[in-house]
């Protein structure tokens, strides 16, 4: 039988992640895709011998997409919801899920249920040890709607995750305790729902081999802050650690080029780490008197070495081109004072042609001594990906 492949991304990532996989298997043939979300039928893979896994940085998460489900929209004033076949935008389509009338109760969405769970049946590759139900494209405010997560999913979605798990427990598709949408283990075997319009659905799985798969949809699940976080680049660390699985400790010290207004420093004052914030800018209240906060008040390349002679983790978030990025981290590192366990650098991709880059940025990196370098396009980054090295 053949084999497809299910990629997320950012949405309007989708040609360059066909392009890249495309090349990584060049015998692997375009399916369906929309926004956020790509397929790929697979090659024989005794024929072919080889590895599909995707290695770009571009992927959000990736798994076997087995088969689509798509029921008849009834009518109704709403369109998209019960009318359409007409398709909606992103925005309409998040308000829908707003909806539990026109969506997590409706009929279509009952009916959108039963072709899943009949659908998953037949597959015959139940049951499943973890349940994962998302939307393609980052639609839900967790991903990026907002600049920051609304904890409170939409209405309408709540409702249809609760039915579908419930209905695919009665079955026994996934296990009795089963609950949806948890950080799937290492090993596990995930059914992934993927909601690609109001009345489709993708029915796929992965088996949970590396960080991002134990998120549902390849999305750290936001979590609630005590204080309301200053910036984006709150998320965006903490996911970089969390994808990275950077072994940041107590009492280590981060320095972090680019930190104003400081949703980063505030993070990882939270985690309990001495902080040094380099920005010519100024930094939000709740970081700057915080007893283990330092800010140097200076552009990167003006620090002075003697500063930094404790960095553990060196960090750049500075909105400054990739290369200039490099040369300052660069100029830091070469130091003999300055010896720091692992790098996190976002790199500004105004335009994203400049990912032609990427190997030539990780090569540099790799040059100074820290080899082991990752990437990703974070769901929390907007025009710009993640580098991540480690010595
Ligand atoms: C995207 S913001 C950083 C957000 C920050 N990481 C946070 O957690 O809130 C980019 C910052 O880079 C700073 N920046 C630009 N050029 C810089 C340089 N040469 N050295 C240090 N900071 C710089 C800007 O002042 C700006 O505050």
């Amino acid at each position: 039988m053949a084999e497809y492949l299910f990629l997320t991304c950012q949405a309007g990532m989708e040609s360059l992640v066909k392009a890249e996989y495309l090349s990584q298997v060049p015998t692997a043939r375009l399916a369906f895709s929309k926004r956020g979300i790509v397929t790929f039928k697979l090659p024989d893979l005794a024929e072919s011998n080889r590895n599909h896994r995707p290695r770009g940085i571009l992927p959000r998460t990736y798994g076997t997409s087995l088969t689509h489900v798509q029921v008849k929209p009834k009518s109704s004033p709403t369109p998209g919801a019960e009318s359409g076949s007409k398709r909606i935008g992103a925005r309409q389509f998040h308000e829908l899920l707003q909806d539990a009338m026109q969506f997590g109760d409706a009929a279509t969405t009952r009916e959108l249920i039963q072709a899943t769970i009949a659908a998953a049946e037949q597959t015959q590759l139940g049951s499943w040890d973890g349940l994962h139900v998302w939307v393609r494209d980052g639609l839900l405010p967790a991903t990026n709607w907002s600049r920051l997560p609304n904890l409170e999913l939409p209405i309408g979605w709540q409702r249809f995750v609760v039915q579908m798990t419930e209905a695919l427990q009665a079955k026994n598709l996934v296990p009795p305790n089963t609950r949806c949408n948890q950080n799937a283990e290492y090993g596990q075997r995930v059914l992934d729902l993927c909601l690609v319009e109001p009345n489709q659905l993708i029915v796929g799985q992965h088996q949970v081999q590396h960080s991002f798969q134990r998120w549902s949809g390849g999305v750290i699940p936001p979590v609630p802050s005590a204080v309301p976080p200053i910036s984006r680049a709150y998320f965006k660390i903490r996911e970089a650690v969390s994808w990275a699985g950077l072994d940041l400790r107590p009492g280590q010290t981060c320095v972090e080029i680019g930190s104003a207004p400081g949703g980063s420093c505030q993070w990882l004052l939270e985690q309990d780490l001495k902080v040094i914030g380099i920005d010519p800018a100024e930094i939000d209240p709740t970081v700057i008197n915080h007893p283990n906060f330092t800010h140097i008040r200076r552009r990167g390349r003006e620090v002075k070495r003697q500063d930094l002679k404790n960095c553990d983790w060196l960090l750049s978030d500075a909105n400054l081109p990739p290369n200039y990025v490099l040369d300052t981290i660069e100029d830091l590192v070469r130091h003999p004072l300055i010896k720091p366990k692992g790098l996190v650098l976002t790199l500004k991709l105004p335009d994203t042609k400049l990912l032609e880059h990427w190997h030539s940025w990780t090569e540099r990196v790799a040059s100074w001594g820290y080899t082991n370098t990752r990437g990703r396009q974070l769901v929390f980054n907007r025009q710009e990906v993640c580098l991540v090295a480690t010595r």
